[in-house]
């Protein structure tokens, strides 16, 4: 089975998947780890962010361990890695560099321990559309900018971050911008996706949601 959670920047993706994987015995790929890698080694190499031929460079270079490997780091999760992540995945050249990793995953899908699985669960913005459009069950979450600011405010708070809400906000609003703006794969539900807004759900609820439409999807 393959299931994709697409959707905008701390829509509750991320929660919802790992239940979902537990739940029916799938590997997990977030997606966006691959554009946070190769954002990350921009920025730890200082290159210029604005430059997409050395950003395509990095995608070219990057291995499914070298990214593990990064996801370390502990800008891998700040503010700077996600807004790198960001600006390197609006370049085309990038994200068909690393296009291949991705769909990869789903013809030899495996848990970090290495065991295989029996399917896969996509996070991301493109993995309904581009990624694997041929998933049994699409889902598209999302939530207001105040509330997924709020929810990403609070997770930076409690790893000990020194943030304001207020930039938070900020940075959801402008990466949503560049997200759905952006030329090639722009964010955007799939036509077969069930659309989710969480602004007033707590994750309990989009859970037991999404688990009866996955149910009715399979009857
Ligand atoms: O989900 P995330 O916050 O880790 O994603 C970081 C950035 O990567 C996000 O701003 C856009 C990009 N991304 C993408 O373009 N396509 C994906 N499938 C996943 C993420």
């Amino acid at each position: 089975m393959i299931i994709t959670v697409d959707g905008p920047a701390a829509a509750g993706k991320g929660t919802l998947s790992q239940k979902l994987a537990d739940k029916y015995g799938l590997a997990y790929f977030d997606t966006g780890m691959v554009y946070r890698a190769v954002g990350l080694m921009m920025v730890k190499n200082s290159f210029d962010l604005a430059d997409a031929s050395v950003a395509e460079n990095m995608a070219t270079q990057l291995t499914f361990a070298k990214m593990m490997e990064l996801s370390k780091d502990k800008d891998f999760r700040s503010s700077l890695g996600g807004n790198a992540a960001s600006i390197v995945s609006s370049y085309s050249g990038v994200r068909s560099r690393l296009l291949d990793m991705q769909r990869n995953f789903a013809k030899n899908p495996t848990f970090a321990n290495g065991t295989p699985a029996q399917g896969v669960i996509y996070d991301g913005r493109d993995t309904g559309t581009v990624i694997c459009p041929q998933a049994d069950v699409k889902f598209f979450i999302t939530a207001s900018s105040e509330v997924r600011a709020k929810r990403r405010y609070d997770e930076f708070v409690q790893k000990g971050m020194n943030v304001q809400y207020e930039d938070v906000l900020k940075d959801v609003i402008a990466r949503d911008e560049r997200d759905a703006n952006r030329k090639d794969a722009p964010m955007k539900p799939a036509k077969d996706a069930v659309i989710l807004d969480t602004s007033d759900m707590g994750i309990d609820e989009v859970f037991q949601k999404s688990v009866a439409i996955i149910e009715e999807m399979l009857k």
